[in-house]
């Protein structure tokens, strides 16, 4: 029996394939600072030549495209058989066309390799030497900064000065991820044992979301992070603020969420500078020190917002699944506690 394909349930998927490629297109967990990340939108010297050279390809495979088409469908109109047509030429074995059709793609696919190659060079190595250097570590699933020089970690967001060069230090001891920011630059693995390195600039001041792009557990989605560009002497300021221990809460609610975040589990995965003392490289969550000043919690999963934290901290399974944070069976005062407290570290 042949098999025929059946038009009206074809049609009938066709509204939930419309629905899952709009859900791609939003994602409301996320701050509308960012825009989707675009490879097109180029705001860096790497990004503007990756972006370079996929317009310079484009327009090439285009113009291949037209040419080869236009002959074509001119040739199937103008050599169409016809009742009493003779036959055709045979130009099988004719060397002179084998040549043609053998070289002329030769040359288009040179033309591209050299294209790719060139800008892979030129994008090796920063052309200015003003660097600061960052350690991006990759967890399951988020992203830990680490500012070597400047003796502070952050988590989840990375700010930079504009129009300078970040070295950026590539970190993972558990899978391989892969360390992207579409509008600064292209993908580079993190690969646990391997040293690799890349760099950045962001010409433009603003927020720019970064991903994984390899494949690294059932987070893998949820593990977006930041880089926020801004001024040098923003820059200054933020880096002198990180460097800071946590102020102490002068609100009476926020005091009880120091002191219950200080007694409670929360410290056997957590570092505040300031508040607990066991050092960060020995601890598997985020330090928290100036959280409340960060834009997202927990890879991206969602905003930063008190509403979003307590129902983090009452059920963080709930809103990542898989992630290492357990549910602690908190109380609703605990929670209000830790939210008043936590926000407080700005
Ligand atoms: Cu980390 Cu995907």
């Amino acid at each position: 029996m042949p098999l025929k394909p059946n038009w009206r349930r074809v049609a009938s998927l066709a509204p939930l394939l419309i629905a899952l490629l709009l859900a791609g297109c939003g994602n409301t967990s996320l701050n509308d600072i960012t825009h989707t990340p675009n490879l097109l939108d180029p705001q860096g010297p790497i990004a503007l030549k990756e972006s370079n050279l996929f317009w310079g390809i484009l327009i090439i495979a285009t113009l291949v495209f037209v040419i080869v088409f236009s002959v074509l469908v001119y040739s199937i109109i103008k050599f169409r058989a016809r009742p009493d047509s003779p036959e055709p030429t045979q130009t099988h074995g004719n060397t002179r066309i084998e040549i043609a059709w053998t070289i002329a793609p030769s040359v288009v696919l040179v033309g591209v390799l050299i294209g790719t190659i060139a800008t892979m060079f030129s994008i090796q190595q920063p052309s200015t030497p003003n660097t600061i250097t960052v350690n991006a570590v990759g967890h399951q699933w988020w992203w830990e900064f680490q500012y070597p020089d400047q003796h502070f970690v952050t988590a989840d967001e990375m700010w930079v000065p504009t129009g300078t060069v970040v070295h950026i230090n590539l970190v993972s001891d558990n899978v391989i991820h892969s360390f992207w920011v579409p509008q600064l630059t292209g993908k580079t693995d993190v690969i646990p044992g391997h040293d690799n390195s890349m760099w950045l600039q962001a010409d433009t001041a603003g927020w720019y979301r970064g991903e994984c792009a390899e494949f690294c557990g059932t987070q893998h989605a949820h593990m977006d992070f930041l880089v926020h560009a801004v001024p040098a002497a923003d820059y200054q300021t933020w880096v002198s603020q990180q460097q800071q221990v946590a102020a102490t809460p002068t609100d009476a609610l926020a005091l009880a969420g120091q002191k219950y975040f200080s007694s409670a589990a929360c410290i056997g995965c957590h570092a505040i500078n300031g508040v607990t003392t066991t050092d960060q490289s020995k601890l598997i969550g985020p330090n928290l020190t100036h959280f409340g000043g960060r834009q997202w919690i927990a890879g991206g999963v969602v905003s930063n917002t008190p509403a979003n934290l307590a129902a983090w901290l009452r059920d963080p399974q709930a809103v990542k699944d898989g992630s290492d944070m357990p549910n602690l069976g908190l109380t609703q005062d605990q929670i209000n506690e830790l939210v008043a407290y936590l926000e407080s570290l700005k």
